[in-house]
């Protein structure tokens, strides 16, 4: 029986590594370890719930107002027990998360391999998105194993000197975890989202939280839904907002009373998934969005400089608006006005993947694991 430890710090990673431990438990030949280091409590909790997953190991390391700094350091103190307690097959790691990084750094050091989910992803801009973009390339160095979602992904591996022969295109597990849920209707226990006639009110879906537009940015991006809700009688801004103060607080600030805006709590998986399919259009700085909304038919302004999921941007599913208050006014507004505009951000085929990610995972760790050297 091969151990596979699965290391899981937040809401992302909890969502794309979820339906990857489904499949290791159901394979005959090997078993899951899940490591929940609790970045994220709630988030990280509800997600678990949705999927019926429990963790072997709970680290528990989220801190109200946490710094890079403590979460680094708590994440190195208990990371070491486990793993070397536990010496799993292979560590898997998922993204771009400071959990990501630690949970790959940790593995190094104990001479555990590697699996990396979401390998690839590059905006070659050091600062954006913070911390990620360095997060992802010091994972890449540690990792053995590297699973990219798309061949441009794989491409930025290969040019980055990653052997070929570690490197797989195997899309995204976050379209594996979308289609778990999205069949199903399940009902918002959020009572003002339940009162929403989605048949006559038109829903803007919104998230933000990146770090690097705190500030200014950050500003720039609530006033433009502010303008947004207030512009168009039949449009409700939907924005169920990230716990982190830094975020909290500005939103509350700037939309806590804006006419046109719902503010909401972060919603567990299964509700937001019917937000997305039941919303008219989505406003957000998400990574994971980006590759969900295109399955669900639904336009994105991505209120971003840059974008490491590129492919989603050049199949005309998601577009790049910035975080200029008057752009993603304008580019919203020609969204809700012009049908044409609408329908030509529809795309046929999602390019991050079918819904057998996981599988496909699961197949090549049980083929390609002994391959890989140990000291
Ligand atoms: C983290 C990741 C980011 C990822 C994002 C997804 C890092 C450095 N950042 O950012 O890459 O895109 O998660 O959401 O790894 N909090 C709660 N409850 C929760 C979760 C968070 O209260 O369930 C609050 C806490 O006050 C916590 C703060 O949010 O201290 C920040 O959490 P943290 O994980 O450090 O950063 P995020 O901004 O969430
Ligand atoms: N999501 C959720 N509830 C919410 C907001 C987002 O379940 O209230 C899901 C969303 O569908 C996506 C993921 O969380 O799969 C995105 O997480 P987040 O935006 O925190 O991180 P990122 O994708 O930017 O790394």
């Amino acid at each position: 029986m091969l151990k596979v430890a699965l290391v899981v710090g937040t809401r992302p990673e909890a969502i794309k590594m979820a339906p990857i431990a489904i499949a290791i438990k159901k394979n005959r030949k090997m078993k899951p370890l899940l490591i929940l280091t609790a970045q994220h409590r709630s988030m990280c909790d509800d997600v678990l719930d949705v999927f019926s997953l429990k963790p072997d190991y709970d680290l528990d390391i989220m801190k109200p107002r946490q710094s890079l700094f403590e979460v680094t350091a708590r994440l190195a103190r208990k990371l070491e027990p486990v793993l070397a307690g536990e010496r799993p097959d292979i560590v898997l790691v998922q993204g771009d998360t400071t959990s990501t990084f630690m949970g790959s750094l940790c593995s190094y050091y104990l001479r555990i391999p590697v699996g990396h989910v979401e390998a690839g992803l590059r905006t070659y801009r050091k600062y954006s998105p913070f911390p990620e973009e360095i997060n992802r390339k010091l994972t890449s160095a540690a990792t053995d194993l590297h699973f990219a979602p798309t061949r441009v992904a794989k491409a930025a591996l290969l040019k980055e000197g990653v052997r070929r022969d570690r490197v797989f295109v195997v899309g995204n597990p976050v379209i594996d975890a979308l289609l778990h849920v999205a069949g199903k209707d399940y009902p918002f226990r959020n009572k003002d989202l339940a009162s929403i006639d989605f048949n006559r009110t038109r829903v803007v879906a919104v998230t933000a939280h990146r770090r690097e537009s705190w500030g200014r940015p950050f500003v720039s991006m609530m006033q433009a839904l502010k303008q947004i809700g207030a512009r168009h009688e039949d449009v409700l801004v939907v924005f169920p907002v990230h716990p982190n103060p830094n975020v909290r607080k500005p939103v509350e600030r700037i939309l806590g009373s804006a006419r046109g805006v719902l503010l909401v709590d972060p919603l567990d998986y299964r509700e937001f998934v019917k937000l997305l399919k039941s919303c008219c259009l989505i406003i957000t700085d998400s990574g994971g969005i980006q590759e969900e909304a295109p399955s669900l038919k639904k336009p994105v302004l991505l209120m971003r400089e840059v974008t490491e999921r590129p492919e989603a941007v050049e199949a005309g599913a998601v577009k790049l608006v910035g975080t200029d208050t008057g752009k993603i006014v304008d580019a919203c507004t020609k969204l809700l006005d012009s049908r044409q505009a609408y329908n030509k951000m529809i795309v046929r085929k999602n390019p991050y993947g079918d819904g057998k990610t996981s599988e496909k995972i699961v197949d090549i760790i049980l083929k390609r694991l002994d391959s890989i050297e140990r000291a």
